[in-house]
């Protein structure tokens, strides 16, 4: 017999119309992306501060966010919010207001990658704050606190 809550699981699982192997890859694979974002993010930061100056590599940094950011709710499928993920059920029971967090983001890392392609150092750290602030508004909401 299978524990009550791994059933239930499963059912809503199969009803939603992901399986419980493609929710695990899901997980995993949103996280991957997230530290991806999470890399650019950390060096740009860097570049911005201006502790380093590698020539060229904003733009790229800020053009994969753009790409990275552009449509996070499809990796967050109905189903996928158990087993080891920090992705908190609000995501699915306020969808709406998750979309919106998720706009934010793509809109603020569109407008960094524009900023950095025309290259006022003023604009482009107004944008990078922006940024931060949007990654931060979505996971204060969405995110489970580490332990
Ligand atoms: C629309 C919501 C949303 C936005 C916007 C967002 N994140 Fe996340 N992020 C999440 C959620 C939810 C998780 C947890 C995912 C999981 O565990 O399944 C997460 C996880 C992470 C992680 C941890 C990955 C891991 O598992 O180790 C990092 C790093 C991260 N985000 C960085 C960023 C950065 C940097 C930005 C902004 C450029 C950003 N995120 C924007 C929702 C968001």
């Amino acid at each position: 017999m299978m524990p009550t809550r791994l059933v239930t699981t499963l059912a809503l699982t199969l009803a939603a119309g992901i399986a419980t192997a493609d929710a695990e890859d899901y997980i995993k694979y949103r996280q991957a992306m997230m530290k991806a974002i999470g890399g650019h993010m950390g060096a740009s930061t860097q570049i911005v501060r201006g502790k380093v100056d590698p020539e060229g590599d904003l733009a790229m940094h800020a053009h994969a966010l753009a790409a990275l950011t552009a449509n996070l709710p499809r990796v967050f499928p109905e189903g996928s919010d158990f087993g080891e993920t920090k992705a908190k059920p609000a995501i699915w029971s306020e969808r709406a207001k998750f979309e919106q967090a998720a706009n934010a983001a793509r809109d603020a890392t569109a407008k960094f990658a524009a900023a950095v392609d025309a290259g006022d150092s003023a604009a482009i750290a107004a944008a990078h704050k922006d940024v931060g602030q949007a990654c931060k508004g979505c996971h204060e909401d969405f995110r489970e606190k580490d332990d």
